[in-house]
């Protein structure tokens, strides 16, 4: 019997990382075999996967993507539900299964498990918005790339004189925007969790204009104006039903402008977070993840997910790791905005 990995919904830094961590483990201390799903659940629920050797995985921690593909398929809809998954599971010989996916992932992996598959979940968002783990891996290089992105956007700006709005990732929470912004020097930070009104963006924006400066304002996807109801959205619903976010900063840009007579540019950073190499951080973070998910696999813990407490990996209930979004606290919050105008 083998364990079957997979990688579902947004891809993030440090996903391949995860899977070498579990299989070198896994083959070396165990004597386990692994396979892969492709395309997260759509693999799990067409039968669908690949070998995953110790060879398959040779330097792969430093590769961004994930080797296996990932998709937002839903495990319950279509063709799938516990009894296909089971079918497929028990043809393949794959007796438990590691997923690897954000709050919608683990989701799925509760019900599945309810319903008696063996499961054991890894926590992955660049966004790092689940509450039951203090950090996941992918945000640590989203905030890296977003802080470069916004150094060079300063000195384009500086030598213009130019106000530059840069809009980073961050559904319901902003903790890409925060880091990034204060790593930065950026003079407004505007997040999810804290409506503000276009009147306060503008001052700061004129007081930094007034010292001769040219302003930064970092802005997550998911920030709205107090005079909105919901984020900015214009490019419809994803698989889950959820608005697809962005735009907030081409929104805001032409109003600074207008406002504060300073020329301004806004630039989305996108799906560029969620590109390329892993930091070591995250790198080192993922291979842990992986290989204590295959000790839960081993001692049997279906239905818990790998977290990091502190520097330690710990194991939550799957229950008690949804539901509950990390957002930014008022404290953090509160000291970020000391810096702005
Ligand atoms: O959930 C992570 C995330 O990167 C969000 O910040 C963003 O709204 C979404 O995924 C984008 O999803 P997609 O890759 O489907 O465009």
């Amino acid at each position: 019997m083998s364990i079957g990995i997979l990688t579902s919904g947004g891809d993030c830094p440090g996903l391949n990382a995860v899977i070498r961590g579990a299989v070198l483990k896994g083959t070396k201390i165990y004597k386990q075999e692994f396979v892969g799903f492709r395309d997260g659940w759509r693999g799990v629920v067409q039968g669908d996967v690949m070998p995953l050797t110790r060879k398959d995985i040779q330097g792969i921690s430093k590769q961004g993507g994930t080797i296996l593909g990932t998709s937002r398929t839903n495990p319950f809809e279509g063709d799938g539900g516990v009894e296909k998954i089971r079918e497929n599971m028990d043809r393949l010989g794959i007796d438990s299964m590691i997923a690897i996916g954000g709050e919608g992932t683990l989701a799925a992996a509760k019900r599945l498990t309810d319903a008696g598959i063996k499961i054991v979940g890894v926590p992955k968002t660049v966004d790092n918005d689940l509450s039951a783990t203090d950090y996941t891996f992918g945000f640590d290089t989203a905030v890296q790339i977003a802080t470069d992105a916004m150094d060079r956007l300063r000195t384009t700006g500086d030598s213009h004189g130019r106000c530059m709005v840069a809009e980073v990732m961050g559904r319901h929470v902003g903790w890409i925007a925060l880091h990034s912004g204060m790593a930065a020097g950026a003079h407004v930070i505007l997040i999810p969790e804290q409506k503000i009104n276009i009147d306060q963006i503008c001052e700061w924006v004129q007081q930094v204009k007034d010292r001769g400066r040219a302003p930064l304002v970092v802005v997550a996807e998911g920030f709205s104006l107090d005079s909105m109801e919901d984020a900015h959205s214009e490019r419809g619903l994803d698989a889950f039903g959820r608005p697809r976010l962005g735009g907030i900063g081409e929104m805001l840009a032409p109003i600074i402008e207008e406002r504060t007579g300073l020329e301004t540019r806004a630039t989305t950073l996108g799906h560029i977070q969620r590109g390329g190499t892993p930091t070591s951080f995250d790198r080192v973070l993922a291979t842990r993840y992986g290989m204590a998910a295959v000790d839960s696999t081993i001692h049997e813990r279906w239905g818990r997910m790998v977290s990091l407490s502190g520097t330690s990996i710990t194991h939550v209930a799957f229950e008690d790791a949804l539901g509950k979004l990390n957002t930014v606290p008022q404290d953090r919050w509160d000291e970020a905005s000391i810096l702005f105008g």
